[in-house]
């Protein structure tokens, strides 16, 4: 039985690779950060049995006494380094934090397995934050990086570090370049969730507008189960490697607000420009969206789009689910939750 380990399991993705992971027979182990209600966040979405056959280790990415430790005591056949101070809007408030949980937690875990297990093979999340201000469209394995916030900036340094320690020392250490994915575990501060809550909440009868930013922005979004799945794919390849998931598609903030609305048959109209700009329900003439300023960010990312032709001919990876039906499942998802 293979063994791996997951940093960042109670995160989105961490539910989705540790079902996958169990579902094709791994040991699981997660590492997860004490909090005060030792909460094991999206895992409780597991079933009992799932759960049953986790194993945890308490720690923290950036101590690196028990990082050696776990991985030393371990000798995991892989490890998902998921980890991550991974909302691109706080990095611009807490830099410092997202360097060091994103930097130093990536590089703990790189040397401990350089000192202690060198035939684990390791999996980094790496972003599309990494593309930013884009310099050719679509973005690929070999388009130039131009970072655009704290956040980019320390997933660069991630990426290179990975890159130079399979390089140094002939390391399985592979770049996962993956596009946003979404789902019904998403945290709520991302703008897909966040839309998808608020378009339930309105369709219940509820007043409250959705408050947003940029509706401009445009992301190549897909289902994060996909994605999941993929970097397990990553970490089955005969080497190690740098692969960009995605869809081959994007749209635009408001398309995902518009789809969101069409989900529960609302219908919007958008009136105004700039920040007075809003989303009226033509029918009754009620405010559903409006802008908020404090939503926009010091330096945006206006639009990435992935091309992922190499994970689909080295893996055979590909996305198997839609923009409509990824907005129908959380729009769905959060009608059933409030
Ligand atoms: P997420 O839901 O925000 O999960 C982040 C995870 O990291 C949580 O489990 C969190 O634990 C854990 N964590 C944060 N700081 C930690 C620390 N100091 N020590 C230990 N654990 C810590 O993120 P996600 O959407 O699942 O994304 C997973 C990874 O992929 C992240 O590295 C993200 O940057 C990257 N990524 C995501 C996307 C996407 O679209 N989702 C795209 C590209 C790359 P708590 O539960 O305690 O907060
Ligand atoms: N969060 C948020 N909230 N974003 C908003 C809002 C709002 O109210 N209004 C507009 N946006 C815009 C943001 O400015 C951004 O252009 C876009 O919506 C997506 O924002 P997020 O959902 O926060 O995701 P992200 O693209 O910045 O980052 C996510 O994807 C990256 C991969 O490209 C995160 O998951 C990162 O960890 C990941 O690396």
């Amino acid at each position: 039985m293979k063994k791996a380990l997951i940093t960042g399991i109670t995160g989105q993705d961490g539910f989705f690779l540790s079902r996958w992971l169990l579902g094709v027979g791994y040991d699981v182990h997660g590492f997860i950060r004490r909090n005060s209600a030792a909460s094991l966040g999206n895992l409780h979405a597991l079933n009992q049995d799932e759960l049953d056959r986790l194993t945890i280790h308490w720690g923290d990415v950036t101590d690196h006494t028990i990082v050696d430790t776990v991985v030393r005591e371990g000798q995991f056949d892989e490890v998902y380094h998921l980890a991550a101070q991974s909302f691109v809007s706080a990095s611009f408030t807490n830099p410092s934090l997202t360097y060091k949980t994103n930097i130093e937690g990536t590089l703990n875990f790189v040397n401990a397995i350089k000192e202690y297990s060198k035939h684990t093979r390791f999996y980094f999340a790496a972003t599309s934050e990494l593309y930013g201000k884009v310099q050719q469209t679509p973005q690929d394995e070999r388009t130039p990086f131009y970072p655009r916030s704290p956040y980019g900036v320390s997933k660069l340094a991630g990426f290179w570090t990975v890159k130079n320690y399979r390089e140094a020392y002939q390391l399985f250490m592979s770049n996962g370049i993956l596009f946003n994915h979404e789902s019904e575990h998403r945290g709520k501060e991302f703008v897909t969730r966040k839309i998808a809550q608020a378009v339930a909440h309105l369709a219940k009868g509820g007043t409250e507008p959705l408050l947003i930013g940029n509706l401009e922005a445009k992301r190549d979004w897909g289902f994060a189960g996909d994605y999941a799945k993929g970097m397990w794919m990553i970490l089955q390849h005969g080497f190690a490697d740098d692969f960009v998931l995605a869809t081959g598609e994007n749209h635009s903030v408001r398309e995902f607000v518009t789809e969101a609305f069409r989900v529960v048959q609302m219908e919007i109209v958008w009136q105004g420009e700039g920040t007075q700009e809003i989303g009226v329900n033509p029918k009754t003439g009620n405010t559903l969206v409006a802008i908020d300023p404090q939503y926009f960010r010091p330096a945006e990312v206006d639009t990435i789009l992935g091309n992922y032709t190499k994970a689909k001919t080295l893996l055979g990876w590909h996305p198997s689910v839609t923009f409509p039906e990824l907005v129908k499942r959380m729009v769905e998802a959060e009608m059933e939750r409030s």
